[in-house]
């Protein structure tokens, strides 16, 4: 078997440099694709250099040509679509470039792969926010939690789609136009809808990537606010599980074809704001100062992917427990300090 040809849009952010690295080490030819202008991709490129030999080329999926190029050159076995806006608080100041990264990105991405690519696999890096506010699930606190009192699996990928904020419509235009060129071009893409992921390399901030964002301001000392009352949780999931299921999706593209899966930690891996809180309080052992604010518009209390469709399509379903994958996290952040003075 030939070593496979993957291209990874996106791939100096946090789960692309990841996948990078994950895929190097099968020995795959990776290609990195990037426009650099997430905080902390240069850092990660530097990473990425230090024991992979990888292709990088530097392009935004916005440009059509540059994307025209970067899949004719090559004929690939997969491409992992994961470049993004990745923010909906800034979707919402700017929506128009949420649109041209997520929207028109994306079809550039598949509309190259449907000319010159067309037996690639195409993984599109969705989310759970296609499903809005999922106003039919009933929550209630119970305990120390929210939780669901109707889905004892979570949310399965029957819920209606329920676009909401632009990062939602973005997105979301992005994972029906994947699922469609399946459909009308045979193409063999696939939607994977992510909950909260999370590990290493990811430089969380405020508005993304909360879980590094907490991990990374409880061990610098920097301030934490927690909007609501924290008992909101997410199913989480750690990075490498996701990667594990990227290549399960790549190895069996007859499984995967035309559809979406949702995928995060499922029931068995949630987290609260106050459970991460005190994780990492007994992980460092400090008390973490928080500050209070109110609920933010659209706010959740409470997310869980039902992730039965694709544990049982690709005999897949996650390993790395919450309590060893933070304490990765706060390795990391011990190990790399002086780059967050540059970063976050
Ligand atoms: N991390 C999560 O919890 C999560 C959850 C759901 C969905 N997702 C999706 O997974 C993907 C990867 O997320 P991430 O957490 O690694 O985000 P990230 O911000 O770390 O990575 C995104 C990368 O895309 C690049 N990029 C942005 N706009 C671009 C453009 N126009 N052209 C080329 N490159 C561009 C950035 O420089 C960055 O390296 C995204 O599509 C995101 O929407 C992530």
């Amino acid at each position: 078997m030939h070593a496979k040809n993957v291209l990874i849009t996106g791939g100096a952010g946090f789960v692309g440099c990841n996948a990078a690295r994950y895929f190097c080490s099968r020995n795959w030819n990776v290609t990195v694709l990037d426009n650099l202008s997430r905080a902390g991709t240069d850092q990660n490129l530097e990473w990425l250099r230090d024991g992979t030999s990888f292709d990088f080329e530097r392009a935004d999926v916005c440009d059509r040509a540059a994307i025209d190029h970067a899949l004719s050159h090559n004929r690939y076995d997969a491409v992992i679509h994961l470049a993004a806006q990745v923010a909906v608080t800034t979707s919402v100041v700017d929506p128009r470039a949420d649109f041209m990264a997520n929207a028109l990105g994306t079809f550039n991405v598949l509309d190259a792969v449907r000319r010159f690519s067309p037996e690639a696999v195409v993984i599109f890096a969705s989310t759970n926010k296609v499903y809005g506010k999922i106003a039919s699930a009933v929550t209630e606190l119970q305990g120390e939690r929210y939780g669901y009192t109707d889905r004892p699996h979570g949310i399965s990928e029957t819920e209606p789609l329920d676009f909401l904020s632009p990062y939602g419509c973005s997105k979301g235009a992005a994972d029906q136009y994947t699922l469609d060129f399946a459909r009308m071009y045979g193409i063999p893409a696939t939607s994977f809808r992510q909950s909260c992921i999370y590990g290493t390399r990811q430089f969380g901030v405020e508005d993304q990537g909360w879980v590094a964002w907490f991990t990374i301001a409880a061990r610098l000392g920097r301030d934490i606010t927690i909007y609501g009352d924290g008992r909101q949780i997410r199913d989480v999931l750690h990075v490498d599980d996701l990667l594990r299921a990227y290549e399960a999706a790549i190895q069996a593209p007859d499984r995967i074809a035309g559809q979406a899966f949702n995928i995060g930690g499922g029931p068995e891996q949630i987290l609260s704001l106050l459970d991460l809180i005190a994780l990492l309080e007994r992980r460092l052992g400090k008390k973490i100062p928080l500050k209070w604010q109110d609920w933010r518009p659209g706010d959740q209390r409470a997310y869980v992917s039902d992730i039965r469709k694709l544990a049982t399509e690709l005999d897949w379903k996650p390993e790395i427990g919450l309590e060893s994958g933070v304490i990765g996290l706060i390795d990391w952040v011990n190990e790399v300090r002086d780059l967050f003075v540059e970063t976050v």
